[in-house]
């Protein structure tokens, strides 16, 4: 079974961009801790990030018949972006929204999402651990609907 990991704009900062938000963990670290946990839960974890909401849309369409889901950490797209949302509606692919912030606790157009009604679950404020938790529900939610 193969999950595409996708995250979005200045998530490739993370380490350096305001840690007290998004801890200290890189990105880097994460995509290594997800293969790590990919392995034990017997699934293969590809991983990009992209700045450019085009190249996420691209991505998210060439993955139709290829992933049995994605994990998705959209950025600052989550609040703004329609196009996002309709290439995961027409790709057809079971997703999950993760933030590694409480986006419920900051300003109020963070709480604002063009994805979770979608999503097959949201998980956030767990810094890095939202990815990890979200791998886990993801899979978990395809391995039911599989059945
Ligand atoms: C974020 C939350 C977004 O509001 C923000 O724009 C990000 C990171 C998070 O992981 O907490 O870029 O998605």
């Amino acid at each position: 079974m193969r999950i595409l990991v996708l995250s979005g704009p200045n998530l490739q900062l993370l380490g350096l961009r305001e840690p007290q938000k998004y801890g200290t963990t890189t990105l880097p670290q994460i995509h290594a801790l997800l293969s790590d946990l990919g392995r034990e839960l017997n699934v293969d974890v590809e991983c990009e990030q992209s700045n450019h909401e085009g190249v996420l849309i691209d991505r998210i369409a060439a993955g139709r018949g290829v992933y049995a889901g994605i994990l998705l950490n959209a950025g600052g797209l989550t609040h703004t972006s329609v196009s996002l949302r309709d290439a995961l509606l027409a790709v057809d692919v079971p997703f999950v929204e993760v933030h590694l912030s409480n986006v419920a606790a900051r300003e109020s157009f963070r709480h604002v999402s063009f994805l979770s009604d979608v999503a097959a679950g949201v998980v956030y404020g767990f810094g890095a651990d939202s990815y990890l938790l979200g791998l886990r529900g993801l899979v978990g939610a395809v391995t039911r609907t599989r059945r």
